[in-house]
Order: C-alpha cells, then sequence, then structure tokens
C-alpha cells in the first residue's frame, strides 16, 4: 500500500490495447494518483486499494480522442454546453477532445480562448482543446493572431464550418501554423460549386428532386490544400473526409511526402445517401451523405492508413431547427455517444477492422495528429483510460443522452459494445455496471 493519500486502482486482467506499442494481451495497468503507475503480467493486487477484476473480454485501452465536435459554448448553451459536452464525451468514452471554433462569438481571439480553456479547466476532468480560428469570425477576410493564441493553449487553426476560400489566406495560415508545429484543419469545401446543395449530388438527389453538393466541391479544395502544404512544407489536417476523390488524392499526396492527413466519421462509414428518401434531417450534414462507393473508399483509405483518424464531428443543433424542412435545416449529427458503439457494430465485430486497429483511428493516432499528449498506456502517462465491454448489447435512445442535443441519425439502432469505465487522470467518471462500489474479493 502506498504511504500517502495518493489513490492507487489496478485494473486486473483486461485485454489491453495499446497501439503505441503494439500490445494486444492479457495485461494488468496499475493507476496511482492522476497517473499510471505500471503496466505488467501480474501487478500483486496487494499494490492498490482498490482492485478491478476484469476478464479477457473487456478491453483496457488509452481513452478515446475525438479531434472534432461542437461544444456551442459560448453562445448556444441550449444546444450544449462545456460541461454537457463534456458529460457526452465520457459516456461516449472519450477523455480528449478537440473543440472548434464556430463558436458564438467564434475562438477567434485571447479574450474567448481563455473563456473556453476556463470552461474546460473548472466544468470537466477530461481534455478539451481548443482548434481556433484560422480567420477572424470565420470570414476568410483576415488571419487570426496564429501565435499568440497557440501560445495560449490552442492546438490547431481551422474555419471549420465554413471553408478557406481564399488560397492566398490559406497559404500565409499554413506558414504561420508550421512555425509552431500546428496544424491547419481544412473543411474542404468550394462553396461555388456546393452552393445550396443540401445532400449528395447523385441518384437520390435526382430523384427526390433536392439541390446536390457534388464529390469535386470537395475534392477540388482537398486538391489545392495539398498544393498549398507541398508548396510551404505546412501539415493540413482535412477534416470529416466523405469521398472517394478526397481518399485517392490523400493517398497519392502522402505517398509525395507531403504533410497531410485526414480524418473521417462514423456516419459516413456506414450510411449513404439512400437513407435521405425519408427527408429526415437527422441524416443531414456538411459534407452530406455520400454514395456507397465514396463509403466503401473511406474505408479502403482507413485501413490502408490514408485515413488516420475517426472524429464524430459532434454538432448538436435544437429539435425545432431541425423539424424544419429538408433543405432549411441546420447541417450537423451529435456523435460523441454512438461513435464507439457504431464502430464496433459496423466495423470490429464485421471484420474490417482489428480492435487494435480501431484504438488506433479513435486515440493513438488522432492525438499524434493534434499533438495532444493521450492515446498511449505508459507509465507516466496521465491515467486517461476506457474500459471497453465490446459484447454489450444496447439500443440508441437519444432521450438518453448526456448531451443536450438529440440529433442523431441512429436513433433505433441495435448497438453492440460500449464504454465501461472511464478514467480521466486516475478519476474515474463512468463505472457502467458500479464495479467501484462492487470492489473485487482479490
Ligand atoms: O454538419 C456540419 N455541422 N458540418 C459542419 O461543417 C459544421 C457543423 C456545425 O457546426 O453544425
Amino acid at each position: 500500500m502506498p504511504h500517502n493519500e495518493t489513490k492507487t486502482i489496478l485494473l486486473k486482467g483486461g485485454r489491453v490495447l495499446n497501439p503505441a506499442t503494439g500490445c494486444d494481451q492479457v495485461m494488468d495497468v496499475l493507476i496511482e494518483g492522476e497517473q499510471i503507475k505500471a503496466l505488467g503480467e501480474d501487478i500483486p493486487a496487494s499494490q492498490a486499494e482498490t482492485v478491478i477484476q476484469l476478464t479477457p473480454d473487456q478491453w483496457v485501452t488509452p481513452g478515446l480522442v475525438d479531434i472534432h465536435v461542437h461544444f456551442r459554448d459560448p453562445g448556444r448553451p441550449d444546444k450544449e454546453t462545456t460541461a454537457s459536452g463534456a458529460a457526452a464525451a465520457v459516456a461516449g468514452g472519450f477523455t480528449s477532445v478537440c473543440i472548434m471554433p464556430n463558436t458564438t462569438p467564434t475562438i477567434d481571439d485571447l479574450a474567448t480562448l481563455e473563456y473556453v480553456n476556463q470552461a474546460a479547466k473548472t466544468q470537466t476532468k477530461i481534455n478539451i482543446h481548443a482548434v481556433a480560428a484560422a480567420t477572424k469570425n470565420l470570414a476568410g477576410e483576415e488571419l487570426t493572431e496564429i501565435g499568440s493564441l497557440y501560445e495560449n493553449g490552442a492546438v490547431a487553426f481551422t474555419d471549420d464550418g465554413h471553408c478557406l476560400m481564399n488560397a492566398n489566406l490559406m497559404r500565409l495560415a499554413l506558414e504561420y501554423a508550421t512555425m509552431f508545429n500546428a496544424p491547419v484543419v481544412c473543411h474542404a469545401e468550394d462553396m461555388n460549386l456546393s452552393k445550396e446543395g443540401c445532400m449528395n449530388e447523385g441518384y437520390y438527389s435526382t430523384l427526390l428532386g433536392l439541390p446536390g453538393i457534388p464529390n469535386i466541391a470537395e475534392s477540388v479544395i482537398v486538391g489545392r490544400d495539398i498544393e498549398l502544404a507541398r508548396m510551404t512544407g505546412g501539415h493540413v489536417h482535412f477534416a470529416h473526409v466523405s469521398t472517394r476523390e478526397s481518399v485517392d488524392l490523400i493517398r497519392r499526396a502522402k505517398a509525395e511526402g507531403v504533410k497531410v492527413s485526414g480524418e473521417t466519421t462514423p456516419h459516413y462509414l456506414t450510411l449513404t445517401d439512400a437513407e435521405i428518401q425519408r427527408y429526415d434531417t437527422h441524416f443531414k450534414m456538411n459534407p452530406p451523405l455520400r454514395s456507397e462507393s465514396d463509403r466503401q473508399a473511406l474505408i479502403e483509405g482507413l485501413l490502408d492508413g490514408t485515413i488516420e483518424a475517426i472524429a464524430t464531428d459532434h454538432a448538436p443543433h435544437t429539435p425545432d431547427e431541425k423539424a424544419l424542412e429538408f433543405d432549411k435545416a441546420p447541417n450537423g449529427v451529435v456523435g460523441l455517444e454512438t461513435s464507439l458503439g457504431v464502430v464496433l457494430t459496423h466495423l470490429v465485430h464485421t471484420g474490417v477492422l482489428t480492435p487494435l486497429k480501431m484504438v488506433e483511428v479513435m486515440s493513438t493516432r488522432p492525438a499524434q495528429l493534434m499533438r495532444i499528449p493521450a492515446g498511449v498506456l505508459e507509465p507516466g502517462a496521465r491515467a486517461d483510460i476506457t474500459v471497453i465491454d465490446p459484447k454489450a448489447e444496447w439500443e440508441v435512445d437519444p432521450t438518453q443522452f448526456k448531451s443536450k442535443s438529440r440529433n442523431t441519425p441512429f436513433k433505433g439502432m441495435p448497438l453492440k459494445g460500449r464504454p465501461e469505465m472511464v478514467f480521466a487522470a486516475g478519476e474515474c467518471l463512468l463505472d457502467a455496471s458500479n464495479r467501484l462500489k462492487q470492489p473485487s474479493l482479490l
């Protein structure tokens, strides 16, 4: 037993998945205070005050990392706050998130950045990292103070929600961000091509008589920003990649040594524009759900490392707004509380992704892309840990969400797999089966 007040918890006998070392084996993990103290094959129970006996059917992973969420704080506390967004993250197994700057006001100056940093520090134990705006008010006209925003905690820069259409400003944003080794996150959408589109341009948009957004609206900007990354040596990270053409371009650029990366979402990996036939606005987001061929290309991209992260693009909206006609409703779906279950059910249990690869794209690699200290299990690291029960069966019931919003396309879907326990800096924030109240008899 330790001599001080520090709490020690031993997670015993779970299947430890740690992509940073390639570890996929039954092991014990010892938490001491806020840190991981040790990993080992048989750590004596006497080393810890609390022992949680797991089975090889339960996975012990670094806390999941979502590098693309919208928390609406400041500005729309009816949709989400820092506290409710963080609670949704924990419910979904996430211990680190990157918040997007399209709030009201925009996270484009030090005062607003300080506000979100304070909210993060005081309202939750999970790690919330701000991605600051690349241009003031996301207007695409004047760069933000990239250096001082970075020095005050912004991890990356983006006009997400809008495309930075001015290629010269994108060049300059990359040149500045590169001085701090920070990525610029690209919302790839040529607004002259997407126009008033509200769904994918293709067979279903023709059938339904809705204006479409063609694939090339995305890939033409992906192509442009690959060239800007090549020229500046900066890192462009492509948000919410949705098309086959984008995957092909990113694959080729990576092979040529250009510093680019990409994320996609659980919804692009599992749903297509065929869903829009019911005109249900819970399937409306930007970029839109694409064709089956695009979906397949995203999976291929994940498998060969072209797409390095699964992020949710958690985008809360009110029921009133989502009740508008399809073309008028806002873009976006919530995702934090369904991401793990959807990925396990549709990609891991079906044999597409191995469990280790899932953890790589939902924790280790996204943390590396945003240069945030997360995604690894190792002595001395912050004890951010998710215990997953991959066999738990449940059904998506939006009324149970911790998020303030309910706009999910997965309502009613039966899923297999959920987070069982979540530790952030050694503190247990989720304990689905009340294990801590029923200590092991070991
Ligand atoms: O669907 C989306 N919703 N796409 C975006 O780019 C922005 C987001 C939002 O903020 O609602």
